[in-house]
C-alpha cells in the first residue's frame, strides 16, 4: 500500500509521484516550504494568483467581512458583497452583458454557461442541440465542461458517458482558414446551439495561441447562424493576455462568458458566467419551468465576492496597469533571447509564442509530444530543484507570473529556463 498520508491528489498518479512540497507561507510572487527553501510562482498557482499569494490588502478584507457575513444562502437572500461585484463585472465588461450567475469554479461556470445556451433554446422550442468546440481545447473536469473539451488522456474512461460534441480545428497559425471553413460547413446544418472557445489562448491543451482577427470571423460567422459564443475566459480573464479580458480585442463579442481563477485574486474559489440580455429574456416567464435551475451550496460565497472586489481594487488603482507592460514587454525580451540562444550543449526550442503576459515555447523532442511527453518531469524537477515553480504541459514550457513580480524574479525565471536548455 501506500505511505503517502491521507491526501488523493489532483492529476497526480500517486503510486510514482515524488513527495509533495509542503508550503507554509506565501508572500508576493515567492512560496516558502517548511524547511525555508524560496520557490518564485511562475505559474500563478494553476493560474490563479494575479496580485501575489497572501495579499495584505485582500487579507484585511477578507477579515473584516469574515466578522460580518460568512456564508448566507444564495436563493430568496442577497448580500451586499455579491451585488457590487456583479456590477463592477458588467462594467469591466464595457456593457456587454447584463447579467451575471454565480458559481464557484471554472468548470461550473462552464457547466452554467452550457445549460444556459442549449436551455436558450428550449425555451424558444427550436430544436438546436449541437456544440461546436475546438480541437484541443479545456473548459474543465466536470461531465459537461469534459464533454466540450477535445477528447485525451485524462477523459478517455469516461468517453462514453460524454455528451457528443463537433469538434473544428482552432485557426493556429497556418490553420485559420481550415478552422473558418469548418465552422461554415457545420453551420450550414442550421442544428447549432452553441460555440465554446478559449479566446487567443488555449491553455490547458498546450498554450496553443492565436489571433483575434480570425476569432472576430468565428464569432461573427456563428452569431450571424443564431448561435451563441460562450468565450471561456477562466484562463485568459483578468489581464493575462495584455485586456481585462481576451474578447476584448474582438469588436464582436460573445453573449456568454465564464470567469473563474484570477476572478478573486487568486485567494477564494469563484465562478460567473455573465450573459447577454437577449439570453437572460429566454427564461424571464411567468412559466417557471423556464427558470435556470441550476446552483451550488457556496454560490456567491460572501468571502470569496469579496475577495474578487478587493481584487478589483487593486486592478482599478492607477500603476496596475503598468505592471502587466512591464512584464510582456520582459517576456517579449526574453523570446527574442530564445531565438539566439545558442551553447554547445542547447536543446532546441520551437513555435515560442505569447500573448501579453503568457509566453510559451516547445522543447523539441525526438518523442511524442503532449501532456506525457518524458521531458515533462524532467524539466519540472530542474526547475523546482532550482526555485522556481514551472510546470510544463508535456514538452511546452510556459510562464504565467502574477502581476506583482519583481524584475529580478523575472530574470531568475528565464536564467533558470536557460539553465535547463543549455544541459547536456
Ligand atoms: C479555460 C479553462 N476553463 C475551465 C477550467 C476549469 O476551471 P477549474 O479548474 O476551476 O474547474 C480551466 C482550468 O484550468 C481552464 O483553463
Amino acid at each position: 500500500m501506500d505511505s503517502n498520508g491521507p491526501i488523493w491528489y489532483p492529476f497526480t498518479q500517486m503510486k510514482l509521484a515524488d513527495e509533495p512540497i509542503h508550503i507554509v507561507r506565501g508572500a508576493g510572487a515567492l512560496l516558502a516550504d517548511k524547511d525555508g527553501k524560496l520557490y518564485i510562482d511562475a505559474v500563478s498557482s494553476w493560474w490563479t494568483n494575479i496580485h501575489g499569494h497572501s495579499n495584505p490588502y485582500i487579507a484585511q478584507k477578507l477579515y473584516e467581512q469574515s466578522l460580518q457575513l460568512e456564508h448566507v444562502i444564495f436563493a430568496g437572500f442577497t448580500h451586499t458583497p455579491a451585488l457590487k461585484l456583479a456590477l463592477r463585472l458588467l462594467i469591466h465588461t464595457e456593457g456587454h452583458f447584463s447579467k451575471v450567475f454565480y458559481s464557484d469554479n471554472g468548470s461550473t461556470a462552464v457547466e452554467v454557461a452550457l445549460k444556459m445556451a442549449l436551455q436558450f433554446h428550449s425555451n424558444a422550442g427550436v430544436n438546436k442541440k449541437r456544440i461546436v468546440a475546438f480541437e484541443n481545447s479545456y473548459h474543465g473536469d466536470t461531465f459537461g465542461s469534459m464533454s466540450v473539451s477535445d477528447r485525451g488522456a485524462f477523459s478517455q474512461p469516461f468517453h462514453d458517458k460524454l455528451f457528443d460534441v463537433t469538434f473544428i480545428t482552432p485557426p493556429l497559425p497556418g490553420k485559420e482558414q481550415e478552422s473558418i471553413n469548418q465552422l461554415t460547413t457545420f453551420l450550414a446544418n442550421n442544428d447549432v446551439a452553441a460555440f465554446i472557445y478559449e479566446p487567443l489562448v488555449m491553455g490547458a491543451g498546450g498554450m496553443l495561441m492565436y489571433q483575434p482577427e480570425y476569432l472576430e470571423q468565428l464569432i461573427a460567422l456563428a452569431k450571424s447562424n443564431g448561435v451563441i459564443c460562450i468565450a471561456d475566459e477562466v484562463m485568459t480573464g483578468f489581464y493575462r493576455t495584455g485586456k481585462i479580458f481576451a474578447s476584448h480585442y474582438c469588436e464582436t463579442r460573445p453573449d456568454i462568458m465564464c470567469i473563474s481563477k484570477g476572478i478573486t485574486g487568486g485567494t477564494m474559489a469563484l465562478g460567473a458566467t455573465l450573459c447577454a440580455t437577449h439570453i437572460f429574456e429566454a427564461f424571464y416567464s411567468d412559466d417557471k419551468m423556464k427558470a435556470l435551475y441550476h446552483g451550488h451550496s457556496y454560490t456567491a460565497n460572501p468571502l470569496a465576492c469579496t475577495a474578487a472586489n478587493a481584487s478589483l481594487d487593486i486592478i482599478e488603482q492607477a500603476g496596475f496597469i503598468d505592471n502587466v507592460i512591464s512584464i510582456t514587454s520582459i517576456q517579449s525580451d526574453f523570446a527574442e533571447r530564445l531565438k539566439t540562444f545558442v551553447t554547445a550543449t542547447t536543446k532546441e526550442v520551437t513555435n515560442i509564442r505569447q500573448h501579453g503576459t503568457i509566453l510559451a515555447f516547445d522543447v523539441v523532442t525526438p518523442h511524442q509530444t503532449g501532456y506525457f511527453n518524458e521531458l515533462r518531469d524532467e524539466m519540472y524537477r530542474f526547475f523546482i530543484g532550482n526555485g522556481v515553480l514551472l510546470r510544463p504541459l508535456g514538452n511546452t514550457v510556459y510562464i504565467m507570473p502574477p502581476y506583482c513580480i519583481n524584475v529580478e524574479q523575472m530574470v531568475k525565471i528565464h536564467a533558470v529556463i536557460l539553465a535547463y536548455l543549455a544541459q547536456p
